[in-house]
């Protein structure tokens, strides 16, 4: 079983962001740790990162197309994308929002998401462990 894991802009840099905000991985720690957690399950993660929107529309296409699971961090795309929030609408299995920060919590700008009202659920706060926390959603969200 694949499921897709998509990273908006800005994420390929984790090294270098806030990390009071987005915890101490670098992107490439996170995904050795997402790939680490599903080792051995017979999951497939496709994990993926774009700062360009163009590219993640037809990521989401590919997989309206083909019924993937999707686990997406819109990240700023998530406050003002209506394109996004639009390809993520034909999406045909289920949606997962996540975020390592709160953006509720957070300048008001990012209290807005336009991908959470065609998401299955969201999930934000936890760092790292918010995908983590996705994915053990997606796994019951799927009967895996
Ligand atoms: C983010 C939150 C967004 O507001 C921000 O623009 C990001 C990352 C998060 O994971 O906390 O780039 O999506």
């Amino acid at each position: 079983m694949k499921i897709l894991i998509l990273n908006g802009p800005n994420l390929g840099r984790l090294d270098i962001r806030d990390s009071s905000l987005y915890g101490d991985l670098s992107y490439s720690q996170l995904v050795e740790l997402l790939q680490a957690h599903v080792a051995g399950s017979g999951l497939d993660l496709d994990i993926r990162q774009s700062d360009d929107e163009a590219q993640i529309i037809g990521w989401l296409h590919e997989a309206a197309d083909s019924k993937t699971p999707v686990i997406f961090n819109p990240a700023a795309f998530t406050h003002y994308s209506y394109a996004i929030g639009d390809a993520a609408a034909m999406l045909k299995a289920p949606l997962i929002e996540v975020h390592l920060s709160n953006p509720k919590a957070r300048e008001e700008f990012r209290h807005l998401s336009v991908i959470s009202s065609v998401a299955t659920g969201s999930i934000s706060g936890f760092g790292p462990q918010s995908y983590i926390l996705a994915l053990e959603a997606m796994k019951k969200l799927m009967k895996i």
